[in-house]
């Protein structure tokens, strides 16, 4: 199987905007207002595991023609991550995040494992499904998921969750009726979304060249052997870049502002 670049996107958009309805009713009011909405980025989750690390789930963007383009240090959460983009400017870059297993207990590690060897071969020899197959080692048991939460909620959300887009990104640059990040915000919370406030709505200034906020992942039930429980799911993001001092619109991202990111799925906020 080989997918273009729009035919992956799409499935990653098809199953993030149709299983999030927060995401839905944000990126529906958006299109009120605006003709189109560009990305400026999508990301992905996974552990570090040489199966299914970061190198992995990039090949099927490499073959479209992404290029790696950073790599950035989490010390704090211990996850290392790494950027690509693509030559088409329109094409969302990517954002690829792995949780560093060993530097955690031996039962999470376990935990860990045991999931990878769950996953089919089939899907595990095939990126292009890879990427997208959610969860391969159901049932899930609630207990599991708290232990994880005690050690890395990262950890307790992949377990929950598994291959999916954690995000999408709007580009505020590229949007046409809205001035600037706080504005976008404001739009947002007036439609009743609670944005992540850890450290300041915004993360980043316009001197660093990237601001961004997003909205706290909205809980969905998540069924376990041990019951049902509400857990938050994915958020949505929003980034404005400004340009260098060479006039060029600056591509990267900011580690310090991404480790803020990060807490949009903390369930303990
Ligand atoms: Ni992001």
């Amino acid at each position: 199987m080989t997918l273009s670049i729009q035919e992956i996107l799409n499935r990653f958009w098809q199953q993030y905007y149709s299983e999030n309805p927060a995401v839905k009713k944000l990126y529906d009011a958006f299109l009120q207002r605006e003709p189109s909405i560009i990305n400026d980025h999508i990301a992905l989750r996974t552990f570090n595991d040489p199966r299914v690390n970061i190198n992995i789930l990039a090949q099927p963007f490499i073959s479209n023609g992404y290029v790696e383009s950073g790599e950035y240090d989490f010390p704090n959460k211990h996850l290392f991550a790494k950027h690509f983009e693509h030559a088409d400017s329109d094409l969302p870059k990517l954002f690829i995040s792995e949780l560093i297993s060993e530097k955690f207990s031996p039962a999470l590690q376990k935990i860990v494992a045991d999931c990878i060897e769950k996953i089919p071969t089939q899907i595990l020899n095939d990126p292009e499904q890879l990427i997208l197959s959610g969860v391969q080692w159901q049932p899930l048991s609630y207990a599991t998921y708290q232990a994880l939460l005690t050690e890395s909620e990262y950890a307790a959300w992949m377990y929950a969750f598994g291959f999916r887009a954690n995000h999408f990104t709007i580009s505020v640059n590229h949007l046409t009726s809205f001035k600037n990040l706080e504005e976008v915000n404001l739009f947002a919370k007036a439609l009743g979304f609670k944005l992540n406030d850890f450290d300041g709505e915004i993360k980043g200034t316009p001197e660093e060249l990237l601001e961004q906020s997003s909205i706290r992942a909205v809980s969905v039930p998540v069924e376990f052997v041990d019951g049902t429980h509400e857990i938050p799911l994915c958020y949505y993001e929003f980034a404005q870049r400004y340009q260098d001092s060479n006039g060029k619109l600056y591509q990267g991202f900011i580690a310090a502002s991404a480790d803020k990111i990060f807490q949009s799925t903390d369930v303990k906020s």
